[in-house]
Parts: structure tokens; sequence; C-alpha cells
């Protein structure tokens, strides 16, 4: 039976920088209160005409080339993304694949909010291990300054722009596997993260943003609840189902959303802060593309080494969560 393993990392992030001071000039906040409410002072914002589509490409560019793969390598390529291109077609993955010259791949995106990279990546693996495919281009990316209301202090001060990119192949080697990943939802907490227009289920007849309100509405308080509630369940059980101990985690890479709810899990798990990797306050919340974007930053600082254990988590809309136990297998 063939393996899936993770080769290879690669991020984007564009170059404007909202901060906390520029939050506090646009509704009543504080960056007293953003602080020390999220652990977030910065997020970036891509530029008007940068599309979340350019900055995934640029994201898979660099996973690409670390990998030594070429274009033609790659036979599927799926992108986690709430903030598409396009409200319905093409797929991002479409676009993002024709800006890389991928021609022929299965290319297709997906929806669960903050926890797309770990929906991705338990695609890759199953599509890998069934011996579909073989070598997959994952991908989370998002402009999610696209559908921020920056006047509701509720959500503006979270979120940011960024793209993250992870290249998985086949191999026979079982060390080099990623050991598990878990994904679910409950639809029944639908309302508390959700852009409640724009869709078949708008009200509105027109699209305009404005006043069709597709912009992120949240219920921070009660998903920040259920996020430390079940993000703690769901980490016992992978570490519990694969017999490994939280000693035995090099990195533990929460999707970035918030520095309480990182630190509540990793409490919980008694996990030590060299273990715990935090981008949050650099980034803010950039839903798929957070946990890409994490692993890419240690990746570069030097701390992410051949073989290596990552445990990754993510809450986000849907609801959805999801972890996985994943070592770092380049191929060199
Ligand atoms: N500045 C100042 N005050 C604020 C702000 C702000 N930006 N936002 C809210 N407040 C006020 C509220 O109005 C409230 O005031 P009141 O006590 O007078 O009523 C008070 O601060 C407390 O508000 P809470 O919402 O209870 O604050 P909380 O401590 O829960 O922090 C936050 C809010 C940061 C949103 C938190 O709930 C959170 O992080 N939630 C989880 C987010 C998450 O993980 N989402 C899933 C992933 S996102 C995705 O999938 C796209």
């Amino acid at each position: 039976m063939p393996y899936a393993a993770f080769r290879s990392i690669g991020a984007y992030v564009p170059s404007g920088v909202l901060t906390n001071h520029d939050l506090e000039k646009m509704v009543d906040t504080s960056d007293e209160w953003i602080t020390k409410r999220t652990g977030i002072k910065t997020r970036r914002i891509a530029a008007k005409d940068e599309k979340t589509s350019d900055m995934g490409t640029k994201a898979a560019e660099v996973a690409l080339k670390r990998a030594g793969l070429k274009a033609d390598d790659i036979d599927l390529l799926v992108c986690a993304t709430i903030s598409p291109d396009y409200f319905c077609m093409p797929s991002t993955a479409s676009v993002i694949a024709s800006n890389l010259g991928i021609k022929g791949a299965m290319a297709f995106d997906i929806s669960a909010a903050c926890t797309g990279f770990i929906y991705v990546l338990s695609i890759a693996k199953a599509f890998i291990e069934s011996g579909m495919k073989k070598n997959a281009l994952i991908i989370g990316a998002e402009k999610l300054s696209a559908i921020t209301d920056y006047t509701d202090r509720g959500t503006c001060i979270l979120f940011g722009d960024g793209a993250g990119a992870a290249v998985i192949t086949s191999t026979e080697n079982k060390d080099e596997a990623i050991i598990d990943v878990h994904t679910a939802s409950d639809g029944d907490y639908a309302d508390l993260l959700m852009t409640p227009n724009g869709g078949s289920g708008s009200v509105h007849d027109d699209l305009d943003k404005e006043k069709a309100g597709c912009y992120m509405k949240m219920k921070g308080n009660e998903t920040f609840k259920i996020a430390v509630k079940t993000l703690t369940q769901d980490v016992r059980d992978i570490l519990e189902a694969n017999n490994i101990h939280s000693d035995e985690i090099d990195h533990f890479v929460p999707h970035q959303a918030n520095y309480r709810i990182i630190k509540a899990v990793g409490d919980a798990l008694k996990l030590k802060d060299e273990q715990v990797v935090l981008t949050v306050s650099k980034y803010g919340n950039t839903s798929g593309a957070s946990i890409p974007m994490a692993i890419n930053e240690i990746y570069e600082e030097g701390k992410l080494k051949k073989g290596e254990l990552m445990l990754l988590d993510a809450f986000g809309g849907g609801l959805t969560w999801g972890s996985a136990l994943v070592p770092f297998a380049p191929f060199s």
C-alpha cells in the first residue's frame, strides 16, 4: 500500500500591514484589548488587485521548488479557501493550476473555513493511499480582507491575508508516512460563523456586498468556548488513537485564531512553550492559510528538521475541526 509523505512547505505573505493602532482609527477598539483578548498585533493585507489565487500561486511555487518537483509532476491540486477569486467558478485551484502551468491535474477548492488545510491534507492522503494520485499540491489561500466588514469590531480585528502550500507525494517508506488525519463537522452550529448572504440562501436579490451582507459574521464568544473544548478533546483523541505522548511532538502547529485558544489547548496537553508554534501576533487569523504559513515560518527559521513530528489542529466555520500527526519528510 502506498503511503502519503509531507515533502515540502511554502508560503506567501502580502506586503500590506494593518496594525492594532490602524484599527483603533477605524472602529471602537484598542491595541490593549486586541492584544489581551487575541494576542494579535498585526495582520497582512493583500493589495486591491491581488487575488487569492495570486497568493496561492506564489506559495505553491516555493513548495514545488523545495520539493524539487515540476508542474508536470502534479496530478492533484486542492485549494482550501473561503475567499475564492470568483463566487462560483472557476475554482481558485483551477486558476492556480493555470498560473503554474499544471495541465490535466484534478483541481478543486474546498470550503471548510479555518479547518481547510487539515481537510485538504486528508484529501491528499486518501487519494495517494488509494493509489489514484501520486503527487498532490495542497494550498490554503485567503484574502479575508475581501470578506471582512471593517465596521464590525468583533471580526475585523482578527483576520488577515496570506497563503501556504505543501507538496504531498506517494512513498513506500512507512517511516515517512503521514500518521493520521482527523476531520469532523457539526452543521448544527452553522450560524456561529457565516457569510449570511450572497449565496442561494440569500434573501437579497442583488449581490452588492454592502447591501447583501456577504461579509463574515461571528458569534465570537460562543465559538471560542466550543473551540477550546472540541480541540482539546480532538487532539487528545488523535494522540491516544496513535499511542503517541505529547512529549513526542516536536512542533504543535495549531490554527492561529487566538492566542488564548492555543494556550488553553497547549496547557491541557501539558505542551512546553518550545513545542508550540505561534504566528498569530504577526499574521492574525488567515483561516485555511494559517497552518501552512506557520509551518513555513518554522521551516524558514531552520527549526523544522527532517523526521520531526508535527501535530496540527484547527477549528472553524461550519463548524469544522480536525487534527493531524505529520512527520516532515523532505526528499533530502
Ligand atoms: N475591541 C474592544 N471591545 C470589543 C471588541 C473589540 N475589537 N470586540 C468585542 N468587544 C467587546 C464586546 O462588545 C463585549 O463588551 P460587553 O462586555 O460590554 O458586552 C466585550 O468586549 C467582550 O466580548 P466577547 O465577544 O465576550 O470577547 P471575547 O473574550 O470572547 O473575545 C474574540 C472575542 C476575540 C472574537 C473571541 O471570542 C474569539 O477569538 N473567538 C473565537 C474565534 C474563532 O476561533 N473562530 C473560528 C475560526 S474563524 C473561521 O473559521 C473563519
